[in-house]
Formats: structure tokens, C-alpha cells, sequence
């Protein structure tokens, strides 16, 4: 199958490139960098003939309310208009769990809008709502720093493995489409603050993580359920435990360090 993975050179999206090609699929990376741009429209065209799947793995490089809005709803416009011209029969999305719980967050109405265009356009979907990444829990510490703590809920949280996010988008771009959203997440459930502490520990990040029932995530108030996915969701494989010992350090600047 010819599969356009769009954000292909992202976390995700070069993650999927690979496991598709080895399944012996036609897998293309389509991003700014290889001439694709779903803002502009520009190598839309020619990147969608004889796709049988996109699979939207974008993000925005801004999250300010205003342009990360604008961003989703031009890109996803011209990713389902140029699809539908092209006769892609399957548009597969990566979204997030509890999006419609956090819309005091302009990202995740901005990832509502996506899939509220998505599901009023003619083509075949399956949205994919997936739980935090592993490799984002650094970031969610970083955005609730100040000096050397971190302050965080205990909200539960049941993150996932990027490669595992990548296999679960492979195999539902190779299947018929769902026509509906499904959940992904991880294999247990977790504390916010819990996980924090663990990974900065194993990274030996000096920071303290403070426990704080009202302290938000990403600056969105969480309930205790808030970002965990329903029963039926499906898991991945990998425990963060494992995922840990082997994981390097998520900061450039500090340079890959061995936790
Ligand atoms: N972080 C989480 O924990 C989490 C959880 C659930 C779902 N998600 C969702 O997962 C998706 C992918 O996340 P990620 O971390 O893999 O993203 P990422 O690493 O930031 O990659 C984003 C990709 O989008 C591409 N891109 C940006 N502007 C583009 C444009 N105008 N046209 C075409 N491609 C463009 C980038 O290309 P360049 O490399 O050329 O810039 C890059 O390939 C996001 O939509 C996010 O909402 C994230």
C-alpha cells in the first residue's frame, strides 16, 4: 500500500515510516523539509497520488492559541481537500485522550476543530486519540517549572511509548477505516506528579516535584480522570519502567546522557 505519512519526519510520524516500510509498504514522509507543506498545499498533489492512506501526524510549531487554531484547520482543510481529489481512501489522525475535557487549553480546541473537520469530510476516517507520549513527560515538567520545583497534580495519567503510538497508527493505516475515534494508552495508570519524579530522577534532573491538587497541567486544571482513556482502549506494550532504563535524556543542550 502506498501510505502518505504527513509529519513524517516528526517523533511519530518517523517512527511509522520505518515500521511501514519494513511491512513492505510504500511509505512517504511528507514534510516541509521534503517539499510537502499542508499549510501552503504545496506537493500536496503530487505526494497524494495513488495513496490508499494519509495519516496526519502533524503538530504545529506554535501552541499560542491563535496560531496553533489556524494551523490545524488550514492544514487539516487542505490534507482532506487534496485527499478527497487524489481518492485517498482512508484518513487516519492523531489526536489526543480527553481532548474534550481540556478545552480550556487553546491546543486541545485546536485538535477538536481537526477532528470536527475530519468527521463532516467525505472520506473514510479513523481518529486516533492517543494518551501522553514517554517522551513528553519531560516537557509537561518543564512547563510547570518555576526555579527548582515542579509543581504537578496528583492526576492519574497512562502514557505510552511513541514506538508503541507508531505500531497502533501502522496497523489501523493498513486496516479498513473505523469511521469512528478510538483511545490508545499505555499499560498501567500513573500519578502526574509520580511519573515526573521518576523520570527526572532516572535523567538526574535536580528539580523537586511538589505534589499540588491544584497546580495544572500544560496551565488546564485537571480532575482526577481527566487525560485517562475509557475501559475499551487499546494498550501498548511497553511499561515506562522498562522504557526508562533505556531512554536518554530529552535536552539537547544538556547533551544525551545514559539515565
Ligand atoms: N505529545 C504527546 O504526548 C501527544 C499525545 C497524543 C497525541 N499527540 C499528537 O501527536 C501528533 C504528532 O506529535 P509529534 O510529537 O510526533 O510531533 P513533532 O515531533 O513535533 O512532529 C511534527 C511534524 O509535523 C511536521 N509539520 C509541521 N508543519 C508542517 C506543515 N506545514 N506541513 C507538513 N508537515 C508539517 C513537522 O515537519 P518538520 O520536521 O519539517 O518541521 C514534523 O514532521 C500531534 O498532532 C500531537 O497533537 C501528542
Amino acid at each position: 500500500m502506498k501510505i502518505v505519512v504527513v509529519g513524517g519526519t516528526g517523533l511519530i510520524g518517523s517512527k511509522l515510516v520505518k515500521k511501514l516500510g519494513e511491512h513492505g509498504h510504500e511509505a512517504v514522509a511528507a514534510a516541509p523539509s521534503s517539499g510537502v507543506n499542508s499549510i501552503t498545499g504545496g506537493g500536496l498533489a503530487d505526494a497524494l497520488k495513488r495513496a490508499a492512506a494519509v495519516v496526519d501526524v502533524t503538530n504545529s510549531p506554535s501552541w499560542e492559541d491563535a496560531a496553533v487554531l489556524k494551523f490545524f484547520e488550514t492544514s487539516t482543510r487542505n490534507l482532506l481537500a487534496y485527499g478527497a481529489a487524489a481518492g485517498v481512501g482512508h484518513h487516519v489522525a492523531l489526536s489526543v485522550v480527553g481532548t474534550e475535557r481540556l478545552l480550556e487549553s487553546g491546543f486541545f480546541r485546536a485538535k477538536l476543530a481537526q477532528e470536527n473537520l475530519i468527521k463532516a469530510s467525505s472520506i473514510p476516517y479513523t481518529i486516533v486519540r492517543a494518551t501522553q507520549f514517554f517522551e513528553f513527560v519531560t516537557k509537561i515538567a518543564d512547563s510547570s517549572t518555576e526555579g527548582n520545583q515542579v509543581r504537578l497534580p496528583p492526576a492519574l495519567i497512562q502514557p505510552m511509548a511513541a514506538d508503541d503510538v507508531a505500531s497502533a497508527l501502522g496497523r489501523i493505516a493498513t486496516s479498513p477505516p473505523l469511521n469512528r475515534t478510538i483511545e490508545i494508552g499505555g499499560t498501567e495508570k500513573l500519578r502526574l506528579d509520580e511519573l515526573a519524579r521518576r523520570a527526572l530522577a532516572a535523567f538526574r534532573d535536580p528539580r523537586e516535584v511538589i505534589s499540588d491538587p491544584h497546580a495544572r497541567y500544560y496551565g488546564i486544571h485537571v480532575s482526577e480522570r481527566s487525560l485517562v482513556p475509557d475501559n475499551d482502549a487499546r494498550l501498548g506494550e511497553t511499561r515506562f519502567e522498562d522504557w526508562l532504563t533505556q531512554a536518554t535524556k530529552p535536552d539537547a543542550n544538556a547533551g544525551l546522557r545514559r539515565a
